[in-house]
């Protein structure tokens, strides 16, 4: 793991890069496509939980009764951002099958391209969760600010943000907005183009999550 300039942690694994990779390439087909974005959220989601707090409990082993540790506190949120958010929040729940979920719904209004809220629910006492907001790709920014936004109202304080691309302006822009919060990647792009994809990229995410192409 890298704390980069930027002031974000880059999960920079060999397998990830690979299997980032071959993502990235365009004619990779949206089964191949999932299932590596679900393989590359496991392997993330090992690294953002490395700093969860532990407590010692007594457990009784088959020999003797012992010390150890055991996650502490309320059960740790993901937050999916609609809808690309669900192919790295899949993954997660595999791997920390305890966990409430989160959904926030945004879409783009056609006008002056700013987030809109359709739909949030959230799971209750997010004040004493961890709280990690999941979305493949951070581009301007936008979705993930407003989704932040929401989801402190609600109470959120302990927020991580977790997406595989990110381009410098979504990073500058949500470091502004959220210095509280954390951000991790799996990779830093050049920029972004005219129509706010990042580049290079793999393209909208979403579509080639559910083959909406
Ligand atoms: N969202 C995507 O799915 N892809 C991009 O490149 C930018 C935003």
């Amino acid at each position: 793991m890298l704390n980069t300039p930027e002031g974000v942690t880059l999960i920079n694994h060999p397998l990830i890069k690979h299997k980032l990779t071959i993502m990235r390439k365009k004619d990779t087909p949206s089964f191949l496509f999932r299932m590596l974005l679900k393989e590359i959220s496991l392997l993330m989601g090992y690294e953002v939980t490395r700093s969860l707090p532990v407590q010692q409990v007594e457990v009784e082993t088959p020999i003797t009764t012992m010390q150890s540790p055991k996650l502490k506190g309320r059960k740790m949120c993901i937050f999916s951002i609609l809808r690309a958010g669900e192919g790295l929040a899949q993954g997660l729940l595999d791997l920390i099958p305890s966990a409430k979920v989160g959904h926030v719904g945004l879409y783009r209004d056609p006008n002056d391209l700013h987030a809109v809220e359709y739909y949030f629910k959230s799971p209750a006492h997010l004040e004493e969760r961890f709280c990690l907001v999941v979305d493949p790709m951070l581009a301007t920014g936008n979705s993930a600010i407003t989704a932040l936004d929401r989801i402190k109202r609600a109470g959120a304080r302990d927020i991580t943000f977790l997406c595989l691309l990110a381009a410098p302006e979504g990073i500058a822009a949500l470091r502004k907005a959220h210095p509280d919060v954390e951000i991790y990647t799996a990779a830093i792009d050049e920029k972004l183009n005219e129509k706010s994809y990042i580049v290079p990229g793999l393209g909208d995410a979403g579509d080639r999550i559910f083959g909406t192409l």
